[in-house]
């Protein structure tokens, strides 16, 4: 009657569905059913239970054909959308129709387009949005309802758009303009004489950030070493080394760096780089080794002698 293959990696409830439990989920869940014969013909046996107290009691399912005659260009245009066209690839013939993410529509068919009597996410709460998707999606994004997208009701649809995407993954907008459109002072961060070139298109907000949710302050992704993102890309500053400058690991690169952008070269946090050392080094220059009298910021760079500021194989003070 339908398919028992796993169709996705993904799927958490969605696999008791395939698995046989098809017609107890429904009525647990008042929810839709992931069925090979969603979308071939009226599902027989999804009929739902007089007995459920879900909002949708009385309603059965009618199959995403019987949507198509009413609602023909929404139907239409979701045989490009990835719900029908990777899932087929995943090996589930029918896709995820309509009534997996709206319920049960046949009363709302029976009193014609009834609004009323079918779930549209648009006018539902973040949180019933957030449950809708995550039946089936919280295997990928098992973090999102302690984010702080999630907490702040940053629904799912915030971002992405399921009828109108605008990206493959159906973004309403394509990053970073969909960040901007919320995080404004970001933006202006990213248009500092110096920064990561978010905007040019060389890397993504998402490179460093999951929006769906971390266990890292500011939704930070982790590298498999659990340092911080910044390593991924920058290897050569990960070490280890022989001579570790503390603070890289200890308190990480943002006690040196800023990373969005910065009116300083190197996105460092300070405009001049003896004042950035000086902060824990305490005006060091004040001896003979390093001859500078004062240590008057105004002088040669700490880092013309001390190279290797990120760590060094070969000389405990970072020297060349
Ligand atoms: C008999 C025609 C008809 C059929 C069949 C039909 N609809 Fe509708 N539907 C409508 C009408 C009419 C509206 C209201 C449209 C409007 O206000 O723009 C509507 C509105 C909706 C809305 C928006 C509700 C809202 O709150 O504004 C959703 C979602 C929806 N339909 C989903 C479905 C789904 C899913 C199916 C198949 C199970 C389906 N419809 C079948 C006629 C139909
Ligand atoms: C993966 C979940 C999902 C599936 C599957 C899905 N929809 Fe939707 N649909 C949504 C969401 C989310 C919205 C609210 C969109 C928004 O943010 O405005 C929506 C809105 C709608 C609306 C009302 C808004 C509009 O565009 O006029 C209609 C009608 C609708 N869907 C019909 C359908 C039909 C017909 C199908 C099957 C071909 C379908 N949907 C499949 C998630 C889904
Ligand atoms: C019935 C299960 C189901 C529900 C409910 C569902 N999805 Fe999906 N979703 C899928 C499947 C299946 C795919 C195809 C991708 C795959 O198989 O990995 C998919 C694909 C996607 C993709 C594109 C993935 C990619 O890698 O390109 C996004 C984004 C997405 N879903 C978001 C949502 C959102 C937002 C909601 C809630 C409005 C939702 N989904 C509800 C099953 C579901
Ligand atoms: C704050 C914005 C935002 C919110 C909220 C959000 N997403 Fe996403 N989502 C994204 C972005 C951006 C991507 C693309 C990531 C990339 O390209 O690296 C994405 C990608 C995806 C993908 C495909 C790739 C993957 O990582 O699996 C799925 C599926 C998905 N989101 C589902 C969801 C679901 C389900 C929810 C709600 C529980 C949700 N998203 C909430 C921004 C968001
Ligand atoms: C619909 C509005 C909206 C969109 C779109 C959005 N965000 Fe957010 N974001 C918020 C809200 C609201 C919060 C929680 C309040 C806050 O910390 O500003 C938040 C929090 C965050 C945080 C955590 C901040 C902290 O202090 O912990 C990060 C990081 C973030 N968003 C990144 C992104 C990225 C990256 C994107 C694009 C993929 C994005 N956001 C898209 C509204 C949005
Ligand atoms: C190179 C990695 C990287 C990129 C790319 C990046 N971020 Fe961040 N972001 C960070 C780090 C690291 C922090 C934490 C800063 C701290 O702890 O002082 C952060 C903090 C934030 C915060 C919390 C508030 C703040 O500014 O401290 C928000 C919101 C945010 N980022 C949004 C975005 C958005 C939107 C984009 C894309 C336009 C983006 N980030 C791109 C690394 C990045
Ligand atoms: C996704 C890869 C990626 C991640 C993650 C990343 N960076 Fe970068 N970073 C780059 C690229 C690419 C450049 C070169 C940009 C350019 O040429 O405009 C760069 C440039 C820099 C520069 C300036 C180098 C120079 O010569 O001016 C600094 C400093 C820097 N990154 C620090 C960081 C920090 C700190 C983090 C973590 C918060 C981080 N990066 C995360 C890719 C990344
Ligand atoms: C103790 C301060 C400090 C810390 C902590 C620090 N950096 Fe730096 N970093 C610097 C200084 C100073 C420069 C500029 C060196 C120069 O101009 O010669 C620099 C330069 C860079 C550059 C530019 C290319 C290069 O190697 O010179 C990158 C990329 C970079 N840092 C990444 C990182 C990353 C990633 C981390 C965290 C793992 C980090 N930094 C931690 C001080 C620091
Ligand atoms: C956030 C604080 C911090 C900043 C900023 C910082 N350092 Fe350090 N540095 C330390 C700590 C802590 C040690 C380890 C001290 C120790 O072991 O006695 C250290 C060690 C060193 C050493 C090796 C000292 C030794 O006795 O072997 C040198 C050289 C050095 N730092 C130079 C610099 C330079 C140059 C800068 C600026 C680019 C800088 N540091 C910025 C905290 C900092
Ligand atoms: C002209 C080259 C030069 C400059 C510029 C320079 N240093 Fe040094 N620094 C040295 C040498 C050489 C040593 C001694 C290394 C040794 O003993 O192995 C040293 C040692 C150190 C040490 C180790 C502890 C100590 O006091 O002996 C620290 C910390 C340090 N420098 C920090 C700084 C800071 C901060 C600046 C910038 C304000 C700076 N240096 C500028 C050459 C320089």
């Amino acid at each position: 009657m339908h398919t028992n293959r796993p169709v996705t990696r993904m799927y958490g409830a969605a696999l008791g569905w395939l698995t046989g439990q098809r017609v107890f989920l429904m009525i647990l869940l008042g929810a839709g059913l992931f069925c090979a014969s969603a979308l071939a013909a009226p599902p027989s046996g999804a009929k739902s239970s007089d007995a459920s107290a879900a909002p949708a009691a009385h309603a059965q399912f009618v199959g995403s054909e019987t949507c198509a005659t009413c609602h023909e260009a929404v139907s239409k245009g979701f045989a490009s959308n990835p719900h029908t066209k990777m899932a087929y690839l995943h090996g589930n013939p029918a896709g995820v129709s309509c009534e997996n993410c709206h319920g049960p529509g046949s009363e709302h068919v029976a009193g014609g387009g009834d609004v009323t009597k079918i779930f549209n996410p648009a006018k539902a709460s973040a949180k019933d949005v957030d449950a809708k998707c995550l039946g089936c999606h919280a295997g990928a994004h098992p973090d999102f309802m302690r984010s702080p997208h999630a907490k702040a009701n940053v629904s799912c649809i915030g971002c992405h758009d399921i009828h109108g995407g605008k990206t493959e993954t159906l973004l309403k907008a394509p990053q970073p303009t969909l960040c901007f459109q919320c995080h404004a002072d970001q933006k202006s961060q990213f248009d500092m004489p110096f920064h990561h070139r978010v905007n040019e298109g060389l890397i993504k907000c998402s490179d460093c950030h999951d929006p769906h949710g971390t266990f890292q302050n500011n939704n930070l992704r982790n590298t498999a070493d659990q340092n911080m993102i910044c390593t991924k890309c920058h290897t050569d500053v990960r070490g280890p080394f022989v001579y570790e400058h503390a603070p890289v690991k200890a308190e990480g690169c943002m006690s040196c760096h800023t990373p969005h952008g910065s009116q300083n070269a190197r996105l460092l946090n300070m405009p001049s780089i003896n004042t950035l050392c000086n902060q824990c080094h305490s005006r060091v220059a004040n001896g003979t080794v390093h001859g500078q009298g004062s240590g008057s910021d105004e002088l040669e760079p700490c880092t013309t002698c001390h190279t290797y500021i990120h760590g060094s194989n070969i000389n405990a003070a970072f020297l060349r």
